[in-house]
């Protein structure tokens, strides 16, 4: 237990918000089943008067957000609610057990972030200054460097973001770009100042309480060494550098106090979402967050990821620090690396990883997945790779295979020859007393996250049960059944009825788990649920056990696997050439590479796709494969398309049709001026090129969908 106290517990676990522009990823769940594990488990303690809050929400504003609603032509609101109303869906198909969902986007978010801001500034912590940032002209808009483009400084590569150049990776300011240009306009940036609020965490009390936070709590040995990094050693300089936590109109965010125009980052907000979600939750009860606040016995934990320590351990507990009361500095922060895929980073664009929503359409079991994960799960910050192949094996062979095997070879005996009755002395056997003597030590793994060693010796303990049965075989018995005498019945019974009441106890073990299946193992054995505290409460001798039903089915490659992959293929190569194209993705998965993933409605909808007008054509001197079209997108402004298409089209041809184009691509900055989006044409492995045309009616501007 992390905490020995007399006093009830009061605990509240939160996982990391995502950002609300998208759908969950295979990651999100990953982080999402470790917390559950370990939610789940720490409630399998909990007596009736202590109380446990586990919170998530979504994390919606900033830049990003703002942009791609715009994109769409909604509101960021519209958005952030489309993505909100796709969470259910994953979170109980994956059985994670959060007591609330929120939205940073809500008034707690908004009332908790200006009181914590308020309190920040009371304290001296918060102070403002002006700087100089690129901005965009025609947007209207200071531009966050993922949307600068330009020229690498050192290379001459093209179209190169404005922190690295992905070509010779060199590291620079967006600054030194050269020619550069807004992504979201094509329009050169200008330089232009402003007024930001910056939290002073260069503060030598900020320094000090990092030092000290960071010593007494016990942190992931790689965590302390991170932070440690970054703070410098004790008594030494900070290190720290002040923390910009203002971003200027146009912003999607929550309004600074007293600052109009002015919004808070999304970092700042986004973890004070934790405390929006809790406070949400709460109110159902009728108590006021402070007052759960308050109470100094309580434990907050969050789980996350590793690329974002550096915001949980250091700007996050030094807000809570010193905005004081209520609010109460984190007693850890559980670190976890990252999901791979035989060995490769997941990957949306290259279609590498498994879609969460996939996995569950597709019927494949959601706790196939949880005990497998649970299965290579441990407390370091350690990368974690799903190999289709070990995943089949880890299933069939230890849950199934070892586990399950148990109860489903034992209860047709129990049926057969005792009625559905256990017998009188089975639980003072050996191999019931060593599995329950594990009990504390499979709870201590839990406790300390140690989820792939626990998953070890809850096996080793289904091993141990199954050799012990194949020694007693028990079927050489009952063949003679009807001969038996007394002791030899009493014997077979409770060879049987001792291998339910470990099957009871390794249920117990796995149950943080396999909460569903853990359900259904309790209404077989007809008992109460399991918790940490009654585990050794044996099954009764006499007792009463339902019917066996079917509790887990095997994964069948070719069923299961192989759809799942399937559907996840890479996309085909955007060069027609097969000769190219990537590696197909690993295991036996039957799908060409040529095949592009399964996409989901969501994602088809982020493609823009409008009726367009061809207003006008022309030759493009210098270039023998482009077009410049202007195309009416039903818009203010036409906008100015290249297209491949001169070897096909000539430009009189094409003017006053009708065409489909994407509205929202990323504007292209080009040899001959800026590209503000495609014109869609279609062509195969003969020569030609043919444009898309709309039936007659069609008007520019119009939605494809
Ligand atoms: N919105 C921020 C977090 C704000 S918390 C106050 C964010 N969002 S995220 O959607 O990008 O990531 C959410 C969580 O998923 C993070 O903990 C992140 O580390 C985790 N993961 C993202 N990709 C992952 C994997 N490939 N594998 C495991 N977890 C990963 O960051
Ligand atoms: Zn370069």
């Amino acid at each position: 237990m992390p905490k020995a106290t007399p006093h009830p517990r009061r605990i509240f676990i939160s996982t990391a918000l995502p950002y609300a522009n998208g759908a969950f990823h295979i990651g999100h769940v990953m982080e999402y089943i470790q917390a559950d594990i370990w939610v789940r488990h720490v409630r399998l303690q909990l007596t009736d008067a202590d109380q446990l809050f586990f919170v998530g929400a979504d994390d919606t504003h900033g830049a990003p957000i703002m942009l791609k609603a715009e994109a769409e032509g909604i509101t960021p609101q519209a958005l952030v609610a489309r993505i909100a109303a796709t969470r259910p869906k994953c979170l109980n198909g994956f059985l994670i057990s959060f007591d609330h969902w929120h939205s940073t986007d809500s008034p707690e978010n908004v009332e908790l972030s200006c009181d914590i801001y308020k309190k920040l500034k009371a304290h001296g912590l918060i102070y403002p200054k002006t700087i100089e940032q690129f901005y965009d002209p025609i947007k209207g808009m200071f531009l966050p460097d993922r949307y600068i483009k330009g020229e690498c400084p050192k290379c001459g590569a093209k179209d190169q973001y404005g922190d690295a150049c992905e070509h010779c990776s060199t590291v620079y300011n967006a600054t030194e770009l050269i020619n550069p240009y807004s992504t979201l306009s094509g329009a050169a940036p200008v330089l232009k100042t402003s007024e930001h609020f910056f939290f002073k965490l260069s503060d030598p009390q900020c320094l000090a309480f990092l030092h000290e936070w960071t010593q007494h709590h016990r942190l992931q040995s790689e965590v302390s060494n991170k932070i440690r990094e970054w703070l410098g050693e004790e008594g030494g300089e900070s290190r720290l550098i002040d923390w910009d936590i203002s971003r200027d109109a146009p912003y999607f965010g929550i309004e600074i106090p007293d600052a109009p125009g002015k919004y808070f980052y999304v970092w700042l907000d986004a973890p004070i979402g934790y405390l929006a979600s809790l406070k949400a939750r709460l109110a159902q009860d009728g108590v006021a967050l402070a007052d759960f606040l308050r109470d100094p016995g309580i434990e907050q934990y969050h789980f996350i990821g590793k690329d974002i320590i550096y915001f949980h351990t250091l700007f996050w507990p030094a807000m809570l620090k010193f905005a004081g009361e209520p609010y109460h500095v984190p007693d850890n922060v559980f670190v976890h690396g990252f999901i791979t895929f035989s060995g490769e980073k997941m990957s949306k664009s290259r279609g590498t990883g498994i879609s969460p929503e996939l996995y569950l359409d597709l019927g494949l079991n959601p706790e196939w997945l949880r005990y497998y994960l649970a299965a290579k799960l441990n407390d370091r910050v350690e990368d974690l790779d799903f190999n289709p192949d070990d995943f089949i094996a880890r299933v069939n062979s230890d849950l199934i295979g070892k586990y399950i095997n148990i109860a489903s070879r034992t209860a047709t005996f129990i049926k057969k020859y005792f009625n559905n009755r256990l017998g009188q002395h089975f639980a003072a056997l050996p191999i019931a007393q060593e599995t329950l003597q594990q009990a504390n030590a499979i709870a201590a793994l839990y406790d300390k996250r140690q989820f792939s060693a626990a998953v070890r010796q809850i096996m080793e303990l289904a091993d141990k049960m199954n050799a012990y049965w194949d020694q007693q075989a028990p079927w050489t018995l009952a063949k003679r059944f009807d001969a038996l005498d007394d002791n030899e019945r009493a014997a077979l019974h409770d060879t049987c009825s001792v291998a339910l009441e470990v099957f009871r106890l390794l249920t117990l073990y796995l149950k943080p788990i396999l909460p569903k299946l853990a359900g259904e193992a309790e209404h077989f054995l007809s008992i109460a649920p399991l918790n940490w505290r009654n585990a050794a409460a044996a099954l009764k001798a006499g007792h009463a056990i339902n019917d066996y039903a079917h509790l887990m089915t095997r994964i069948d490659p070719k069923q299961h696997i192989d759809r799942l992959l399937e559907a996840q293929a890479l996309p085909a190569p955007a060069v027609k050439s097969s000769a190219a194209a990537p590696a197909a993705t690993p295991s036996a998965s039957t799908s060409s590479a040529q095949t592009p993933a399964i996409i989901t409605i969501d994602d088809f909808a982020k493609v823009d796709l409008r009726v367009a007008q061809i207003l006008h054509a022309e030759i493009v001197e210098g270039s023998d494969k482009l077009l410049k079209l202007t195309l009416d997108l039903g818009e203010e402004k036409p906008r100015t398309v290249f297209a491949g298409i001169r070897s096909a089209y000539a430009p009189e041809q094409l003017i006053g049709r009708f065409t489909v184009a994407i509205a929202n691509l990323a504007p292209r900055k080009m040899k001959f001026g800026v590209s503000e989006g495609m014109a869609l044409a279609a062509s195969g492995e003969t020569p030609g090129i043919y444009l898309l045309q709309p039936d007659n009616g069609a008007q520019a501007g119009m939605k494809i969908k």
